[in-house]
């Protein structure tokens, strides 16, 4: 019953994202141009900026989860993430844009467990195709982990550049409260599929206030928009 429900209201929320007044005849191609496009960025802060002389050049919906571990003093540190990337350029001038990380959120929030992110993807990719995949690895330092994301088996197969490890380079708290996840810059170290990416306009992800140490690894669902700057 709960499965049926979750399914049920999925559908529902995907046919409204899918009947909703758009310019376009659904299924969207994923190759619009964004070069003109400006991130809504909170004014007055500095943390988190288009670098001069770039441009975005995707603009893409993330969904997924947050892995946290329990610290010895009983906090969560973050232990990656994990997150499909479907490309949202052809909605930036739409009325569809400035909601789309709330709605695909309370879509995914919707499904009762980690494991069934394919049926979201099943339906949300046919309104938006998946750019690329998102995940972290071991630092090229040896130390700590790197976020990355990786075109290779998705929009850009058989380039063995179309990736990009980042470094955090600028990371302001969510504009929305503090039960979303921080925005941040993350700059190209490797890679050729950008110089810069944005996570921006963020829904939750974020981990409870304590925990017992000991305890498992958990992850927290989020989505928010990657922008891709090049
Ligand atoms: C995108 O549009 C800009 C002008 O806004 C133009 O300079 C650029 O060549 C276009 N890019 C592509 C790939 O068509
Ligand atoms: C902006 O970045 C600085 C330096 O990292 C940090 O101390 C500050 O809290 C950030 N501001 C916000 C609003 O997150
Ligand atoms: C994060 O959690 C997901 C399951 O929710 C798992 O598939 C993934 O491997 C985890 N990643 C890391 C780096 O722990």
């Amino acid at each position: 019953m709960v499965a049926f429900n979750a399914l049920a209201s999925l559908l529902v929320s995907v046919s409204a994202v899918l009947a909703s007044p758009a310019p376009r005849t659904l299924p969207i191609p994923g190759n619009c141009n964004v070069t003109s496009a400006k991130p809504d960025l909170p004014s007055g802060q500095t943390n988190i900026t288009v670098p001069s002389g770039q441009v975005p050049e995707k603009i893409t919906l993330g969904v997924g989860v947050q892995n946290y571990t329990c610290t010895d003093a009983g906090t969560y540190t973050s232990a990656g993430a994990v997150a499909t990337l479907f490309d949202i350029s052809c909605i930036y001038d739409t009325s569809q844009y400035s909601t789309i990380t709330k709605v695909a959120y309370d879509i995914w929030n919707a499904i009762p467990n980690n494991e069934i992110s394919n049926v979201v993807e099943t339906f949300v990719k046919k309104a938006f195709p998946v750019f690329a995949d998102h995940y972290f690895i071991t630092s090229p330092s040896g130390t700590g982990i790197s976020p990355v994301f990786d075109a290779r088996a998705t929009s850009h197969k058989g380039d063995p550049n179309a990736f990009v490890l980042a470094a955090r380079t600028g990371d302001l708290a969510a504009p929305t409260g503090n039960q979303d996840i921080d925005w941040l810059q993350l700059s190209n170290v490797q890679g050729d599929l950008a110089k810069t990416v944005l996570r921006i306009d963020t829904q939750r992800g974020q981990p409870p206030s304590s925990c017992t140490p000991g305890s498992e690894l958990i992850s927290v669902k989020y989505t928010a928009a990657y922008w891709f700057l090049n």
